[in-house]
Order: C-alpha cells, then structure tokens, then sequence
C-alpha cells in the first residue's frame, strides 16, 4: 500500500488547475455514447473512475478514440449499445454503476455490472426498487452488486418516483431508464441534489406549491452529440486545495475554470459563514454548466452548524469541511449526512479516526459529527484513508497544518479523481 507524507506546510501560493469534474464526465461519456453521431470531449480527465466509465462503454460496442485528454465518442444512438461478452467492471465508481444500470435495465440484451470490493458493498436495493417498479428485471447480490439485468424486448413502464434519499445518482438511474420507457418518467426530488442530468438532456421541471421539483423525461429526450471544450474543472477536487489555502498562514491559491454549479457548491457558502477568504471571478458557462476562477486566501475560522437541505450540496466535501472544522476556532456539527456512510467507505467514520488520531475531539453520531476545533491540537501522526480517495486528500489537507509529520496510508486512492494531488500539493507550498 502507498503512504504520502506530508509535513506542516508554511505558505501555499499560485495557481493550480483541477481534473475536469467527475459527474460531469461520467454523463457527458454516456450521454455521447447514446447520442447519434460523434461528440468531443475536450479535458477528460485520466481520474480512475471517469476511465472506468469509457472502458464499460467500450464493453458495450461503443467505438472511443482519445488524443491526450480529448476524447472523442462515436454514438451509437439509444438503441445502439451491444450486449458485453462479460461482466462490466466499474472499478470504484459508484456513478458508473449506478447511471449504467439505469440505461441497462431497458436493453433486449442481459448484463451484469461489478466493481471493486469496495463498491460491491455499496447498497444497491436503492436503484432496483425503482427500476423494478418500471418492470425492469434486476437481480442484486445480497443487495449488493454484482448486479444482474435481464434483457427485455418490451419498452420500460413509465412511472412517477418520489425520491427517498437526496441522491443524483438514484435520479439519474430513474431519469436514463425513463428513456427507454413508454411514456413520461417522473422524478420528484423533496430535497434538491446535483442536476447535471437534467442540464444535459434538458429536461422540463415543474416546481409544485410547496416548492417540490418534478422532472420529467420520455424517450423524445434522447442525448444530442456535444463538443465539450472544455469539461468543466471539479469543484470537488479544487475544495482540497481551497480549504488547503485557507487553513495555511500566509497563503492565496487560485484555480480556474472551475464549475460553479450551485448543487456542487455549497462548501463555498459553508466556508464564507466560518469566515474564509474566498472569491469567484470570471464566471463563464460551459454547455450550461457554470464555471469560474476561485481565489482562497489565508484566513481564520469559526465553527459553524451544517444541516438539512445544505447537506447534498457538500456531500462530497464533508471530509474536507471536517478538517476546516478541526482548524478552526469552536464547535462544528454537521448532521443530516447519514448518507456519508454509504460512500466509497463509511465517510463519517473514517474521518472520526483520522481526525481523533491528529488530536481532535471528535463525537460521532448516527448522522453526523461534532469537532471540537482546536488548530493548536493537531498534531501529525500516521492515519489511513480506508482506502477512500476523498479521505487520504482531506487527511493530506490535515497534514498540511498538524505540527511535524503526517502520513496517510493508501494515499494514492487520490487517483479515483484528482491523480496529481499529491504534486500540485507539493508544488504550491512556499
Ligand atoms: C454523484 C452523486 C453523489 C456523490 C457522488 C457523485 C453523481 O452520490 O456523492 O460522488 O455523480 O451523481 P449519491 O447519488 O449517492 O448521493
């Protein structure tokens, strides 16, 4: 295994630039594939989990061609895809399995989609209850994946699905299988959650009395062929270097053309109450996905409480925030985040440790945690990321302020999405 160590940093100052966004990348590879005709995506990133979207799609009879970080898709249309000659393996990527099937379930042929060990323990009941209930036949492993999917000659059963956790990966699941449904999909989302899927289909939203969204989709919502130029930047992999800043004395890091999404963005908000130094300029869009440069200086911080709708805004950021919270001055809770347990590894527990073993008081709840911050309390130490990309960054962001030393074991899970970290990391400090 791995480790990275890294030591108590003094200053971190320039400019780094961000692999393209994860979500994004997942879909606009899937959405090509399904389109007619050639689409080009300009920066896709070398991250594991976007690679282990092309290498499915390329199982499926898809023809993709890549120059450096361009990749270009040959789509071979809603009804193009072939039956694969073996199991899909989605390596890591949650995403990849979950936004698959739901494009899956409604082939004439079967298929079965695996992963790693670790998202072979990741709950799937979540994504065939409702392809189920679309009269999709799916055949879960103990709930788990792998995940079998019989071929139908039928079309899906249309049908209207009310959200029951705030999850993009479960709407968009619904969303891709509605495609292959006779009539109109419904999804209704109580509570909002990334929306790249509906930006990239453009599908019609009504908003209901009590503010609820309904998103609707039919098969005349087939994905156009795009040019993507560029992928917009993952604001979840600049947070670890926007936190990195604003925790380091005597630091300003700006990175650009990063996406702006306000369902991705709500770290920025979360910082800005603590009292981070944080600006957003040249904002721009990228085939409707808002995208911008953010500068993090240097600046002290507060506790703060984080709760209810503001959670899956940040969902991904937690482990990242957690830190920022251990640095900084008073409590932090963060509650409503029982979903953080679900993710590459059980999020919450994880960053109890690893923050308990740099000196923080931490108390863990069913759905959240409590930091007692303490800057001057955290000392290095070695930790492990349970092998979990978003942990051993958020623990690299950690060692950056401990006192002495701190290795992460299983640093280079980085790779799932932000394969230089570790460098640009390195190159940034003063
Ligand atoms: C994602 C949705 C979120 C997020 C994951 C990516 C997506 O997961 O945590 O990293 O691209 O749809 P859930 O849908 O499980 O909340």
């Amino acid at each position: 295994m791995s480790t990275h160590t890294v030591s108590q940093v003094t200053s971190l100052q320039g400019t780094a630039s961000v692999p393209a966004d994860k979500s994004v990348s997942h879909r606009a590879a899937l959405m090509a594939a399904l389109a007619d005709g050639r689409s080009t995506l300009h920066g896709f990133p070398q991250a594991a989990d976007p690679q282990s979207t092309l290498s499915c799609l390329r199982q499926l009879g898809v023809s993709i061609e890549t120059e450096g970080d361009t990749v270009h898709i040959e789509g071979v249309g809603l009804h193009g895809l072939q039956a694969p000659a073996n199991p899909i393996d989605c390596g890591n990527s949650g995403t990849t399995m979950r936004l698959l099937a739901g494009i899956l379930a409604g082939q004439p042929f079967e298929s079965t989609l695996t992963g790693d060990d670790s998202l072979r323990a990741r709950p799937m009941a979540r994504i065939a209850n409702p392809l189920r209930q679309m009269d999709a036949e799916v055949t879960l492993t103990g709930g788990t994946a792998p995940i079998h999917l019989g071929g139908r000659s039928e079309p899906l059963h249309a049908m209207t699905y009310r959200l029951p956790m705030a999850s993009a990966q479960v709407k968009s699941c619904v969303l891709l299988a509605g495609l292959y449904a006779e009539g109109t999909t419904t999804v209704i989302q109580p509570v909002p959650c990334r929306d790249h899927t509906e930006r990239m289909l453009n599908l019609p939203i009504e908003v209901d009395d009590e503010g609820v969204q309904h998103i609707h989709i039919t098969s005349d919502d087939d994905p156009k062929a795009s040019v993507w130029n560029p992928l917009p930047g993952d604001f979840s992999s600049a947070a670890f270097l926007l936190v990195a800043a604003t925790l380091v004395p005597d630091s300003e890091v700006t990175i650009s053309n990063v996406g702006l999404n306000p369902t991705r963005t709500g770290l920025l908000d979360v910082l800005q109450a603590m009292g981070a130094d944080l600006t957003v300029t040249d904002r721009t869009e990228t085939n409707g996905e808002p995208m911008g440069t953010i500068t993090a200086r240097h600046a002290p911080l507060n506790g703060v409480t984080v709760e209810g709708d503001a959670i899956p805004n940040l969902i991904d950021e937690i482990p990242v925030l957690a830190v920022a919270a251990a640095a900084s001055n008073g409590q932090t809770v963060i509650r409503d985040a029982a979903e953080l347990r679900v993710k590459e590894t059980d999020r919450l527990t994880a960053i109890a440790e690893v923050l308990t073993r740099l000196g923080i008081g931490v108390s863990e709840q069913e759905d959240g945690l409590t930091i007692s911050g303490d800057r001057d309390a955290l000392r290095g130490t070695t930790v492990r990321s349970f092998h979990d990309h978003r942990i051993a960054m958020a623990a690299g962001v950690a060692g950056c302020v401990a006192r002495g030393e701190t290795t992460i074991k299983g640093a280079d899970s980085a790779r799932i999405s932000f394969p230089g970290f570790w460098d640009v990391l390195d190159r940034l400090q003063r």
